[in-house]
């Protein structure tokens, strides 16, 4: 038997930070709203110009450095993104190119915040099965373009950013199982409806969300996808090293931990400096933890994605 093993991290914020503070000076909000309500208190917007592609480039050098691996050694890449630099070629074709990386296949996720979940485990699949030996996966973002600057219901919530790991076929686990799972009866509470037609926009370009409904379904999906992972794998939640779940909401997060069972010093937090980053948000929480040195080679890890579909999913590993 063999399996997919994450050999390096990497992450990237672009160098832009807008706080509340900054928000409370554009919209009708406040520093304390935001904060008693989200947990955010900043967030990270990409410049003029720099695109999704980009950010995943840097967050894809730092992953391959840390896994000392090079860009040549893969043949498999993938994507996960809401906001693609354009409709085609895939953002991970773009980046592909950028990285150097030829004679590889590459292609992007879309499942929205539940992206990086999605993309690890089809990934997972690739590799563990020996149909690919090294891919690099990636999160990558620039949600603020999705969003309506001055609907203060949505903008204080979401920032850019990307997250990757490399993953490499190994004798030991590893990625211990993946847990994918959506429900598109739900599209219509998170969505951006759209769309390039006959050379127009067609449909609303930016963001909606019914906020207490994807509250709600967030915290039953989640739960509901964590107890069936465990059970999966004959663990307890208690022997959980690491939680790292999708960074939308502290409060989402607070209360997810506390019915799972995990104890709060071992949940894995960024949304208050990083806001929402969608498909980035999990790699960058799990990167700035084995940066940090928290999350080490051995440790039981649960990643967990949720978002617009809805889709949802769980990822356990062993690091
Ligand atoms: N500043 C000040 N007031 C605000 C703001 C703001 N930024 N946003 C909304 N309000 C106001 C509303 O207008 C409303 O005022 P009204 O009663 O006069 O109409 C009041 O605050 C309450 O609005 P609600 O929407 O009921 O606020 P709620 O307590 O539900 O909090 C929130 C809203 C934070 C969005 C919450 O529903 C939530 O966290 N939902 C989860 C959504 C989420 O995380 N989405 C991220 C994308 S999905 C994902 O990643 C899974």
């Amino acid at each position: 038997m063999t399996y997919s093993k994450i050999a390096g991290t990497g992450s990237y914020l672009p160098e832009r930070v807008v706080t509340n503070r900054d928000l409370e000076a554009r919209i009708d909000t406040s520093d304390e709203w935001i904060v008693s309500r989200t947990g955010i208190e900043a967030r990270h917007v990409a410049a003029e110009g720099e695109m999704t592609s980009d950010l995943a480039l840097q967050a894809a050098r730092r992953a391959l450095q840390a896994a000392e691996t090079g860009a040549g050694e893969l043949d498999l890449i993938v994507v996960a993104t809401t906001t693609p630099d354009m409709v085609f070629p895939s953002t991970a074709c773009l980046l592909q190119a950028k990285l150097g990386a030829r004679q590889c296949a590459a292609f992007d996720v879309q499942a929205v915040c539940t992206g990086f979940v999605y993309a690890l485990a089809v990934a997972d699949r690739l590799v563990a099965s020996g149909t690919h030996g090294c891919a690099l996966v990636v999160g990558a973002e620039v949600f603020s373009r999705l969003l309506d600057w001055n609907d203060r219901r949505t903008c204080v919530l979401f920032g850019d950013g990307a997250g990757a790991v490399v993953l490499r076929r190994a004798e030991t686990p590893g990625i211990l199982s993946t847990h994918l799972c959506a429900d598109g009866s739900l599209a219509h509470i998170l969505r951006v409806d759209g769309g390039i037609s006959h050379g127009q926009i067609r449909g609303n370009p930016y963001l909606e969300m019914d906020g207490q409904a994807v509250y709600r379904t967030a915290v039953r999906v989640l739960e509901e996808s964590a107890f069936q992972t465990l059970k999966r794998n004959g663990v307890t939640a208690r022997e959980l090293d690491w939680y790292v779940p999708h960074q939308a909401n502290i409060r989402i997060i607070n209360s997810l931990a506390d019915k799972i069972g995990i104890a709060p010093e071992k949940v894995v937090t960024t949304v208050a400096r990083q806001g929402n980053t969608s498909a980035a948000s999990v790699p960058l929480a799990l990167d700035s933890a084995v940066r940090d040195g928290r999350i080490k080679p051995g440790h039981l890890v649960l990643l967990q994605g949720v978002g617009g579909g809805m889709t949802w999913g769980s990822v356990l590993l062993r690091m």
